[in-house]
């Protein structure tokens, strides 16, 4: 089981070996993704909705990062660990590296952050010190205020020529993976063409380097309404299986057993 690195990730790339990421955000479900053969844990700033409850990432600190970026690292994955730098904990080149240095302590390999071109300055001045970058274009939730809502990304012809741009410079600047969140699908193509280094897609097509997902959507426990990129997977084996949620069906099992004293069995008790 050798580790994942960057340089790892570019050579999947280059073999066209799908990348398989997640977020994650605790040490009980990194080393389940691991074991499932995720490539990349992410610990996303959308623990500040799925763990937090916030509407948006927006009010999620670097100490929220740090902290769940702890707890995956402490699982020793085969995955890489690659944390996001939340929103304000990089305008400028020296902000971002002491926030990305607290990140690298508690464990990321890699940090994420939000922009096009104009990050090319911070994104140059982290990878020159050592921090490993990936970047995110495309719907850029921390800019959910500034895009006047979650919607879809670069589907005019100067937005998408926009957004190329942003990705060459970005990749230009030392960035050495990319995410791309909902894009047209043909968009989603055209930059990973564009680009040597990989992508990673979410709501952007299926012919990305790899793609990526919010673990609770995957796994159906959000609240809220599901993106229509987002796939419950487990809704989908319970569907072949039994027609029936499975985590749902496992609590509602355990309320049942506990109400009819059959839960704790003899061999649950001392
Ligand atoms: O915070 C997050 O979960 C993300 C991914 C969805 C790309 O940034
Ligand atoms: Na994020």
């Amino acid at each position: 089981r050798q580790a994942i690195t960057v340089p790892h990730l570019q050579i999947m790339r280059e073999k066209a070996e799908k990348i398989a990421a997640l977020t994650c955000y605790d040490a009980s479900f990194a080393a389940l993704l691991d074991q499932a053969g995720v490539d990349v844990l992410l610990i996303g700033d959308s623990l500040g909705n799925v763990i937090q409850g916030h509407a948006t990432t927006l009010p999620v600190t670097v100490a929220d990062i740090a902290y769940h970026t702890a707890c995956v690292a402490r699982s020793q994955s085969r995955a890489l660990i690659v944390a996001d730098l939340p929103f304000g904990s990089y305008a400028t080149p020296s902000e971002a590296f002491a926030n990305a240095v607290t990140l690298m302590r508690a464990g990321a390999q890699m940090v994420k952050l939000e922009g096009g071109m104009w990050l090319s300055d911070i994104v140059r001045f982290l990878v020159e010190r050592s921090i490993p970058v990936c970047a995110h274009i495309g719907l850029t939730p921390q800019s959910v205020h500034a895009l006047g809502g979650f919607k879809v990304q670069g589907k005019t012809g100067a937005a998408a020529k926009q957004l190329l741009c942003d990705a060459q410079a970005l990749q230009q600047a030392g960035a050495q993976l990319l995410v791309i969140e909902a894009v047209p699908t043909a968009l989603g193509a055209q930059l990973t063409d564009a680009l040597l280094i990989p992508t990673i897609g979410i709501g952007a097509g299926p012919d990305c380097s790899g793609q990526v997902l919010v673990l609770y959507d995957l796994l159906g426990v959000s609240t809220g309404k599901r993106p229509r990129f987002a796939k419950n997977f487990v809704s989908e084996q319970a569907r072949q299986a039994s027609n029936q949620p499975i985590l749902q069906a496992a609590v509602e099992a355990y309320v049942h057993e506990v109400k009819m004293g059959v839960f704790p069995a003899a061999e649950h008790t001392f």
